[in-house]
């Protein structure tokens, strides 16, 4: 059994990634903000510790990061999942600065928690990288910078596979549609999620308990061969 680290544990994918592993018999440092979410998390599980840090304050990753030096932990994996897609709008009027939160968040700060955890991983370890079709196949004109971001995650998946040799593996998972909060956001309220979901190539969305298994899957041994890939998992949803 191992230690694994995921980011944005409070809700959604990272939530159910976190309690796939602790079933498994895994134990999981849980990242978030919300300190009453990240309550209910650790009691659903005595194996899942939950540590508060804003990751889109540079700082605040510094310092969650030397705690874990600190506290001499091992990893066996890490889930790279908090994001923001940011402010939708035009790409021909977006101001540069609406790159800025998205980028800290889903590339910069993704980029120093991968260098600050190497030296933690074990031989063999493996890190997910959570990307999106948004930004691999599909690319919605008014989520430009999020786009850019999940690709840039992509580039950054590949180059630390490459740098890294198979000693640990990196993979990126860019997952259609989830039933989430964020993507109730993104379409402007759950029920018009909902709807627009019945446009979907099977009718609905995953929820996050349907996808958690490709993650734990990627983190685990089992996959050992997979390294440096961007797998999309949506249900069939860029066929149409
Ligand atoms: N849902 C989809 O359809 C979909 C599709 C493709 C890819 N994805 C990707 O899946 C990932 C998870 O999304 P989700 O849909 O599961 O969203 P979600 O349910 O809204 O969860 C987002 C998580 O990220 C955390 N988070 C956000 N900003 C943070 C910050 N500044 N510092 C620390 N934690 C932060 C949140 O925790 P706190 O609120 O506690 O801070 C929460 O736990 C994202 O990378 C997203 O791009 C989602």
């Amino acid at each position: 059994m191992g230690t694994f680290l995921v980011t944005g544990a409070t809700s959604g994918i990272g939530r159910a990634v976190a309690l796939r592993l602790a079933e498994d018999g895994h134990d999981v440092i849980g990242i978030g903000r919300d300190e009453t979410r990240g309550a209910a998390l650790e009691d659903a599980s005595p194996r899942i510790t939950f540590l508060t840090c804003d990751l889109a304050e540079s700082e605040q990753v510094e310092a969650l990061m030397d705690r874990l030096s600190e506290d001499k932990v091992v990893l066996n994996g890490l889930f790279n999942n908090a994001a923001t897609f940011g402010r939708p709008g035009t790409p021909e009027w977006l101001p540069t600065t609406a790159f800025d939160d998205v980028f800290e968040l889903n590339v910069l700060a993704t980029n120093r928690i991968i260098q600050r955890a190497i030296p933690l991983l074990v031989t063999g370890g493996s890190v997910v990288n959570n990307a999106a079709i948004v930004g691999h196949v599909k690319f919605p004109p008014m989520l430009g910078p999020y786009a850019a971001s999940k690709a840039a995650v992509i580039a950054l998946t590949k180059t630390f596979a490459h740098r890294m040799k198979g000693k640990v593996r990196f993979n990126a998972v860019c997952f259609g549609p989830v039933d989430t909060p964020l993507s109730h956001k993104l379409y402007g309220g759950e029920a018009k999620f909902q709807e627009a979901m019945t446009h979907h190539f099977r009718g609905h969305a995953a929820k996050p308990e349907e996808v958690a298994p490709v993650v734990t899957f990627l983190l685990s041994g089992a996959s050992s061969y997979i390294n440096g890939q961007a797998i999309t998992v949506d249900g069939g949803y860029t066929l149409s």
